[in-house]
């Protein structure tokens, strides 16, 4: 999806270190990144980590496979003398849309590949694994200094192919009639409620200048930047994610048959996919179902509604006689604390589309096409899910997809403009 500056984002870390301290911290985050990856694949049997559901979702030895072939095409081969390929069709298999980095394996037919074999896959990943701490223990200062914006990329890189772990072995999981349990323990978490119709509910924005963007040293992917002024308010924006609840409401309501309340691409979709629910909804025995990584379960009132499209995000917000918050708006009421649940359970669908910011570039190079290229036709999402790793999410941070994707764990809040 996404990529940093890396003469911004790594230069705090460089500076912030020795020679044998960024050797140290580097190697530290790459064993806990890459070990994070196979803890989420650990559940997953071999057939498990084939599947392709659909085009969109790609399969988990895929993800495994082409987060190493990130640090092998980025690091490896231009950084560390003498490296060798592990296998030289790799390239072809595991790049993902990197045009500057060769000709690829068709998307849509990642899940044809049955060799290599996972056990195959995991080899890959070990050795590349150890040619990385190896290279990171013996590199000089200045090429620690000079790679450690790349090592953040690739840390970032894999962390987004992280949630994509989850959301797509869902997506394959709900296709199956027997409803198999990723992990026995999962639950979304309950959402705060802050007195639904009351006036806490919403927190108000007066019209004001802000600066909306990332504003700090760390690291950040170029698509935050550069930060900049917009006028935002006067607006209310929602304290709290809409619910099952109140989107049970809208379903009784028939809201997925009332064309008036959809845009003209949204109720095609619903008329073409057959929609009357959100997306892994299943009607049992007189009650709706969620298929979630624990397995089917009754859908609870009080959790935050989870897998809905922009277009269904819009046609609520229209039903409920409100909208979608922008961007802007998000961010200026997440900076000051005034949104419950902003991170940890769901993507928040705006009503921005994905566009460079005023004075956005792309960097030279093959890591120039990680986001810019994507600038046109989606919508952002602003927040995190409980898919998202721990600390890769910030309030900058734009995630964005088409309007009629509804596997990732999306939800919404409300905005209201009237007075
Ligand atoms: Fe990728």
């Amino acid at each position: 999806m996404t990529n940093p500056s890396p003469a911004a984002s790594g230069q705090s870390v460089a500076s912030a270190f020795s020679k044998i301290s960024l050797s140290r911290a580097l190697a530290d985050t790459y064993r806990a990144v890459r070990d994070e990856t196979e803890r989420r694949a650990a559940p997953l049997s071999p057939e498990d980590q084939l599947i392709q559901s659909m085009p969109d979702a790609s399969p988990a030895k895929w993800h495994r496979a082409h987060t190493t072939w990130f640090f092998e095409q980025f690091l490896l081969g231009p950084h560390r003398p003498g490296y060798k390929v592990f296998h030289p069709d790799y390239a072809y298999l595991f790049n993902s849309y990197y045009v500057s980095a060769g000709p690829r394996h068709t998307r849509a037919q990642r899940g044809h590949l049955t060799r290599p074999s996972a056990d195959e896959v995991t080899a890959y990943r070990q050795y590349v694994d150890a040619e990385m701490i190896a290279f990171l223990e013996n590199a000089d200062e200045a090429t620690l200094t000079a790679i450690a914006p790349l090592m953040e990329v690739g840390f970032n890189h894999e962390q987004q192919h992280q949630e994509l772990m989850h959301t797509d072995i869902l997506h394959a999981f709900a296709q199956n009639p027997i409803p198999p349990a990723y992990d026995a323990s999962w639950a979304l978490p309950q959402p705060h409620r802050t007195g639904e119709a009351s006036s806490e509910s919403w927190a108000s924005l007066t019209e004001g200048i802000h600066t909306i963007g990332y504003q700090g040293d760390g690291f950040h992917f170029d698509n935050e930047k550069p930060a900049h002024r917009a006028l935002v308010g006067p607006v209310k924006i929602a304290r709290h994610l809409v619910t099952n609840r109140e989107w049970l409401a809208f379903m009784e309501n028939g809201g997925y048959r009332t064309a008036t309340l959809w845009l003209m691409d949204g109720f095609a979709a619903v008329e073409r996919e057959g929609w009357e629910a959100p997306g892994h909804w299943r009607f049992i025995d007189d009650r709706w179902h969620i298929m979630t990584l624990t397995g089917l379960k009754p859908v609870d009132p009080d959790d935050a509604v989870c897998h809905i499209s922009y277009y269904e995000a819009d046609a609520f917000a229209r039903w409920s006689g409100k909208h979608l918050p922008t961007e802007m708006e998000w961010e200026v009421a997440a900076r000051a604390g005034l949104l419950d649940d902003a991170y940890g359970i769901v993507w928040q669908w705006t009503r921005s589309s994905y566009a460079p910011y005023p004075g956005y570039r792309a960097i030279e190079g093959a890591l120039g096409e990680y986001n810019g290229k994507f600038m046109v036709n989606q919508y952002v999402l602003r927040g995190s899910s409980i898919a998202t790793p721990e600390g890769h999410a910030r309030v900058s941070y734009r995630n964005f997809f088409y309007p009629h994707h509804r596997w990732q764990f999306t939800g919404l809040r409300l905005a209201d403009y009237a007075n």
